[in-house]
């Protein structure tokens, strides 16, 4: 039996075949190999005879057919939504073969329940539509704040720091951010994703030391609702196309460490109480103020998860290797003026800088942050003077004047005296013949006190 003969064949039972199917919503159509139709059972939907169609070469009958494609590639395609004259139908493409041999292709197509689809398509625009809606209101409610221009430094180190930072955040590389607390790693992961190709999608951050080990799974994973729980969408799938900020890791519970390793491998993950697989495509950032290599050393920390983790380290230096950097710190750190309190904008006196300047620094810029805080409080005047600091810096002040063991009678007169010079010469708008008008001293002893506390003018 030859192909013609097969496929003489195979329309003859088809058509017996047609009796029997539910030929009022159902069609087919047969083609040879050079995709020419032999089998035309479509005439009611088309309004073409199979007389009229016999012969010719189905794309030129058939809208968006893929018939004479099926016909070649010898690939069936099932379940393939066809728009045909406006509408959406459900076509089938099967290859057919005859002793092993490539000799056309059968399609068919099912008309039924169109409305039904048409409404289907609708409801699944829409929902597709309040998907995107709800996507970026996930990524406005998790927005980086922070982005390059709000690391502030004029250090070399730190200025090529954040060059080559800002290099990075166009990789999707796995970042590891080191560096003591308060050095400004959240500050650092945020920039680095506002300054990212997807800065528009979540940023979502995580802080493993805050959450208990046993909810950090779900935290992470989301759980499938089991019972009457409602479902719950982890951290991982919120940061979808964004970036995952993995905050304190070094807290991590060596179980986690595993669990968080196999997602970063696989690319998958699935939420608790399901085997779903849901595709990791977020980037990932860590920080941490450990030693992790002694966390590695004493088994508390998995070296794999260091590795994968680690592709591109970031160190942040502390604040007390980069002291040249105190005066623009200040500078944006310092509480801007507010109604009816500080009106003026707030300067730093010459000895509170001293005394800065011999403070090691141990919470970092954060610590600088609060200490300034602090003195904007109970500062009442313009200008942050040292009796404005905390107690632990006030003992720099002391060695500082070679007053060591000046006692506290000698020192709150000193502050006394400094404050309402300060007030005298704002409320002149600086002017030292009018302050020391006002105080009520000579015009040299004003100049020698203003000189002796370092107050400036
Ligand atoms: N270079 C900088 N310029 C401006 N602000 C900074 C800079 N570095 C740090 N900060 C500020 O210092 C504070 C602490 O920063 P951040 O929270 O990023 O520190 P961290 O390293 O994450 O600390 P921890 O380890 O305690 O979590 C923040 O208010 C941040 O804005
Ligand atoms: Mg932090």
């Amino acid at each position: 039996m030859d192909h013609e003969l097969y496929l003489e064949k195979l329309k003859t039972s088809i058509n017996i075949l047609s009796d029997i199917l539910d030929t009022e919503n159902y069609g087919m159509c047969i083609v040879d190999r050079d995709g020419r139709i032999v089998l035309w059972n479509y005439e009611k939907f088309f309004h073409l005879k199979e007389s009229d169609v016999l012969g010719k070469p189905v794309t030129e009958v058939l809208e968006n057919t893929r018939l004479h494609i099926v016909a070649k590639t010898g690939v069936k395609e099932l379940f393939q939504l066809q728009q045909i004259n406006g509408t959406n139908v459900i076509a089938n493409r099967i290859p057919l073969e005859y002793n092993g041999e490539l000799i056309g292709a059968a399609g068919t197509i099912i008309f039924r329940d169109t409305k039904e689809l048409g409404s289907l398509y609708i409801q699944m625009e829409k929902i597709e539509n309040s998907f995107k809606a709800y996507q970026s209101e996930i990524a406005m409610m998790y927005r980086a704040k922070y982005t390059f221009d709000d690391i502030h430094t004029i250090n070399d180190k730190m200025l090529s720091l954040k060059e080559f930072c800002k290099v990075i955040a166009q990789s999707d590389a796995s970042v590891l951010i080191r560096g003591e607390s308060g050095t400004g790693k959240e500050l650092v992961a945020q920039a680095i994703h506002n300054g990212g190709p997807t800065a528009s999608y979540p940023f979502i951050s995580i802080g493993c030391a805050s959450v208990p080990t046993d909810q950090l799974e779900v935290e992470l994973f989301g759980s499938e609702g089991i019972g009457d729980a409602k479902p719950r969408i982890g951290k991982l799938e919120l940061a979808d196309e964004g970036t995952l900020f993995l905050d304190e890791l070094g807290s991590m519970s060596l179980d986690m460490q595993t669990k968080l390793l196999r997602v970063l491998e696989t690319r998958e993950f699935s939420r608790v109480g399901s085997n779903k697989k849901i595709h990791f495509k977020a980037r990932v950032i860590a920080a941490t103020n450990e030693n992790l290599e002694e966390a590695i050393e004493g088994r508390r920390f998995r070296q794999d998860l260091f590795y994968r983790l680690n592709v591109i380290p970031v160190h942040l230096p502390p604040l007390r290797e980069k002291m040249n950097d105190l005066p623009c710190l200040c500078e944006v750190l310092l509480p801007k003026p507010r109604f009816g309190y500080h009106q003026e904008k707030l300067t730093i006196d010459k000895s509170t800088y001293k005394i800065f300047a011999k403070h090691d620094w141990p919470g970092n810029v954060r610590e600088l942050r609060n200490v300034l805080e602090r003195a904007s409080i109970v500062c009442t005047g313009p200008t942050i003077c040292p009796e404005h600091l905390p107690e632990y810096l006030q003992k720099y002040n002391l060695s500082s004047s070679g007053s060591a063991g000046k006692g506290f009678y000698r020192q709150e007169i000193e502050n006394l005296e400094r404050r309402l010079i300060q007030n005298a010469l704002f409320n002149n708008q600086g002017n030292k013949v009018e302050a020391a008008k006002q105080l009520g001293i000579q015009r040299s002893l004003l100049y020698k006190k203003i000189k002796d506390y370092g107050i400036e003018t």
